[in-house]
């Protein structure tokens, strides 16, 4: 068996990827390559349990993987892959439905919040986290990387893993951990420099910086950011101070410079008009080689298609063999 430890990671292919999933969590992805096994999935299914208009749907996951490996995931390192093209994970949802109490998903945090802001709720919303476990355990993950908000998920899919094992006696599932990032870049929203800049509230003007945004919409953006009455250029943790601060982590992560260097190339900026259109330049030249390689991808469907089929097909030869003994361990006959 192979040293590297298997880690599977999941993004929802609903609202737009912003500079906080990139320097937060992507750039890692990146990074990471080659020192584990790296399964990256677009949860398309996922995304049915909240009301989708289908065509934007279709195209923001295409988009999706476009973006990710226009930031840098090479299919030729990773596995990268659409969800509902593989159709283990579907399936593997319904073993696992059938061993996992009622109990455990009605307490889940986030559907309650969910089911609380819809009219009607669908029962997939419901079963969202036995699919998010199927992901996970059909590829042995050891780790999963998460934010905080999906922890309970990933200690869901430990529960429902050991139970398999207990009840038919066999470690058959890996029961994998929750990773939560290191330290990373902590992406504020410009607008409201105290919460983190959040996927859904992308859309909203002057709260996130797009990555796909134009360098015009990118220094806007920055220009209205929220700062301080104050004219100092210091890395804090005073709340007051929190618009600067991270503006600030902004720069420093897409440098990568030391905090020195960071202040030290802000030592003549007149205010903070200054630091806002430093800060916008740096970004912008970031994302300049990922809007580039992203609208390449996009121009030839053909060649987007052929690496999604080989995503696929890479994750059906891990998945099926896996589903396949689950059946078998289940009591199920194999056609
Ligand atoms: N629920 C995750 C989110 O909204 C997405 C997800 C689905 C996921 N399947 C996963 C994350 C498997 C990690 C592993 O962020």
């Amino acid at each position: 068996m192979s040293e590297k430890r298997v880690v599977f990671s999941g993004i929802q292919p609903t609202g737009n990827l912003h500079l906080g999933n990139y320097l937060g969590a992507v750039k890692n992805w990146v990074a990471r390559q080659d020192e584990k096994i790296n399964y990256f999935c677009v949860v398309d299914l996922h995304s049915l349990t909240l009301p989708q208009d289908p065509e934007t749907l279709r195209t923001q996951t295409r988009s999706l993987a476009a973006v990710l490996m226009a930031c840098g995931i090479d299919p030729d390192k990773s596995t990268l892959f659409i969800q509902s093209h593989v159709t283990a994970h579907a399936e593997a949802c319904w073993l696992l439905n059938c061993i996992t109490p009622l109990g455990w998903l009605q307490r889940m945090t986030q559907f309650k919040d969910k089911s609380a802001r819809q009219e009607s709720i669908g029962t997939g919303l419901l079963d969202y986290p036995v699919l998010q476990a199927a992901d996970i355990i059909l590829y042995d993950a050891h780790e999963v990387p998460v934010g905080e908000d999906q922890k309970q998920h990933v200690e869901l899919t430990r529960d429902i893993a050991q139970r398999f094992n207990h009840i038919y006696e066999q470690e058959f599932f890996v029961i994998p951990e929750p990773v939560i990032p290191e330290v990373g870049a902590r992406v504020m929203g410009l607008d409201d420099p105290m919460a983190k800049m959040s996927k859904s509230l992308a859309h909203t003007r002057g709260h996130a910086i797009r990555l796909l945004d134009e360098p015009k919409e990118i220094l806007r953006s920055f220009k209205k950011a929220v700062t301080d009455s104050g004219n100092e250029i210091v890395f804090s943790d005073d709340p007051e101070k929190a618009g600067v601060n991270n503006l600030l982590g902004i720069y420093k992560a897409v440098t990568e410079k030391s905090e020195a260097e960071v202040l030290a190339d802000f030592a003549d900026a007149r205010g903070y008009g200054d630091l806002k259109v430093g800060v916008a330049e740096a970004v912008i030249e970031t994302l300049k080689p990922i809007q580039m390689r992203y609208n390449e991808l996009m121009a030839d469907p053909a060649e987007l298609d052929r690496i999604m089929k080989q995503g696929a097909d890479q994750a059906r030869a891990v998945s099926t063999p896996k589903l396949d003994e689950m059946k078998h361990i289940m009591g199920l006959t194999l056609p």
